[in-house]
This record gives C-alpha cells, sequence and structure tokens, in this order.
C-alpha cells in the first residue's frame, strides 16, 4: 500500500529515529519525522496530549491495574505509570514494544513510577489470567483488531468485578460527505496557502474532490479490515454499562500531519484553530466525528 493512502496511521509511517523517544514529557521537535504529530511539541500536545487528558477524565483511584491494548508506542502506558499505576502495554508490533522499552528505560522519572511493563503480543492470543485489572484501555487500537466483539470480551474477562474499560476509537464509516467537504476546504486553504505537503493536488471541482477525499480515508481501512463503528460499539454496549460517551475531534490529527508550516508559531496557532474548527463543527452537528470515546462498567451478562 502506498504510504500517503494510509489516514491516522502515523506510527506506521514514520521511520523514526534510532533515539527517538515519545515522551509527552521529553517533548522536543523531531524534524525528519515529517509524517508524525511527534515532530513537534506543540503538535504531539494537541493529539497524544489530548488523548491523555481525555484518558486520565474517566480514570478514578489510585494504583490500578491498567492494561493498555495495542500500546504502540507507550506513550500513554508510561504516563498513566508514572501517576502510579501499575501498567502493562501489549503490541504485536516489535518495532512498537523497542520503542516503548527504550522509552521506558531512559525515562528520568522512572523512581517514581508504578510497575511498567511492555510485551510484544497479539491480543487475541495474549494469554493472562482473567480478572486482573481494574481498568482496560483501546487507544485507537480496537478498530484495527479482528473479530471486535471477541476483542471486547476478552477485555470483559480480564477485568475484575464491576471494573472499568476505556475505549477511544477511530470510527472510519461514520465519515460522510460533508465532512469530506469540510476537509476538502481546509485541504485547499492550506495547498493555496503553500503550507500542505505535496500530496496529489485536489482538483479544482469540489464534488470531484470530496469524493477523492472519501475513497482516500475509507478505501484503505476497508482493504485493512477496519472496524466499522457498530461492530465495536455493540459489544461495548452489551458487556458493559456506559458511564460516558462522546464524540471527539480526531480528523485534524491527519490534517496538521500533512501541513508544513514555514514558522512554529504560526504553525501552531494554525494546528490549534484546524481543532478548534473540527470541536465547534461536531458540537453544531455540522460534521460527523470520526472519533468515539466510550466508558463503561462491566456488567453481569444476563442469561
Ligand atoms: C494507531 S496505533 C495506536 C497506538 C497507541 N495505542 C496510541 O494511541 O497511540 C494502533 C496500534 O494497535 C496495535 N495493534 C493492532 N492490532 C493489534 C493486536 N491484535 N494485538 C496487539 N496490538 C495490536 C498496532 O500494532 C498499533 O501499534
Amino acid at each position: 500500500m502506498q504510504p500517503e493512502s494510509r489516514r491516522f496511521e502515523e506510527d506506521l509511517l514514520t521511520n523514526p529515529p534510532r533515539d527517538f523517544t515519545p515522551d509527552l514529557r521529553r517533548l522536543k521537535s523531531w524534524p525528519s519525522m515529517k509524517d508524525s504529530p511527534w515532530r513537534q511539541p506543540y503538535l504531539a500536545r494537541l493529539t497524544f496530549g489530548e488523548v491523555h487528558n481525555l484518558v486520565d477524565e474517566y480514570i478514578f483511584g489510585q494504583r490500578l491495574r491498567i492494561l493498555d491494548v495495542g500500546c504502540g508506542r507507550g506513550w500513554l502506558s508510561l504516563e498513566l505509570a508514572r501517576e502510579g499505576h501499575d501498567v502493562i502495554g501489549i503490541d504485536y508490533s516489535k518495532e512498537m514494544i523497542q520503542n516503548a522499552k527504550r522509552t521506558m528505560d531512559t525515562d528520568p522519572y522512572k523512581d517514581e513510577r508504578g510497575k511498567l511493563e511492555f510485551q510484544i503480543s497479539d491480543f487475541s492470543q495474549w494469554n493472562h489470567p482473567s480478572e486482573s485489572f481494574d481498568l482496560v484501555i483501546f487507544s485507537r487500537s480496537l478498530h484495527h483488531i479482528p473479530q471486535p466483539s471477541k476483542a471486547v470480551r476478552k477485555a470483559y474477562d480480564l477485568l475484575k468485578k464491576d471494573e472499568q474499560i476505556i475505549c477511544i476509537e477511530y470510527a472510519y464509516d461514520r465519515l460522510d460527505k460533508k465532512t469530506a467537504a469540510w476537509i476538502y476546504s481546509v485541504r485547499r486553504s492550506l495547498q493555496q496557502s503553500g503550507w500542505y505537503k505535496s500530496r496529489k493536488k485536489l482538483p479544482e471541482n469540489m464534488d470531484q474532490s470530496v469524493r477523492e477525499i472519501m475513497k482516500e480515508y475509507n478505501a484503505p481501512s476497508r482493504k485493512e479490515h477496519y472496524n466499522r463503528f457498530e461492530e465495536m460499539r455493540k459489544p461495548l454496549n452489551t458487556l458493559f454499562r456506559e458511564v460516558h460517551f462522546s464524540w471527539e475531534p480526531y480528523i485534524y490529527w491527519d490534517l496538521i500531519k500533512d501541513m508544513r508550516v514555514p514558522s512554529e508559531d504560526v504553525e501552531m496557532a494554525t494546528a490549534r484553530s484546524i481543532m478548534a474548527m473540527e470541536t465547534a463543527l461536531i458540537e453544531t452537528d455540522s460534521i460527523n466525528p470520526v472519533l468515539f470515546c466510550f466508558v463503561g462498567l462491566k456488567q453481569a451478562i444476563k442469561s
């Protein structure tokens, strides 16, 4: 697959420098990481930092046993361990886990952390005693895992009685025409300012562009068999009592990833305003959001 056709998969696109440490407390500029929000501290805060804030809003209790499924480069597991929780992060990508371990080993706050462990494993095959966790997190990973109802059931079994799941997930099939039209308008204005990576130029004709954008987002997601919104939402609602559900801005991740603004101050302001615009459009129901946050508590299965 052409790298440019992958949306939101910044971690898979980049070829990070050998000493890359994806760490929200040690942010710095990584100019070679052109396709990732990690390339600038203000972009990392606006993306990964916002996911961390969202997760933190729904963590109650101290020294929890947490499982971070599909933890990627481990930045969220690391933050949660620094908050005093005992965390296991698993991911089937060797490269991601190697990066997570390197970041963990060089963490200047390691003496104050809870326990932190990273394992290379496919969640579907992962063996662990049931009822061992207080919290299971899927942060942008459940949409990748085949048979999401089995994955959610596995998370359910791994949780202790009454305990919690947080699921922050990409729902690609929610992207509709009006949302694609908004993406078009932002991309077009960035392109006209010379601030957009020289991806294939969008056609002048808006309808044609909107069709192309929808294809760009949908085709790879279908090819990779990403799970659809209802495929994830249904098992969550069956097994867990919903305590929170929200739609969150996410398309801005993709837009700012491809932005190329010469001045850092202007880039930061532009990124913030794209995010604010997406948030406002979601709140007014003017576009279809594509990232949801579900928080639920394990409930007894009705027979
Ligand atoms: C978009 S990344 C998200 C990473 C991280 N959770 C975050 O929010 O930045 C999705 C991650 O899920 C991992 N993943 C996908 N399917 C998996 C599976 N079956 N078992 C374990 N990890 C998986 C991928 O390797 C990738 O690192």
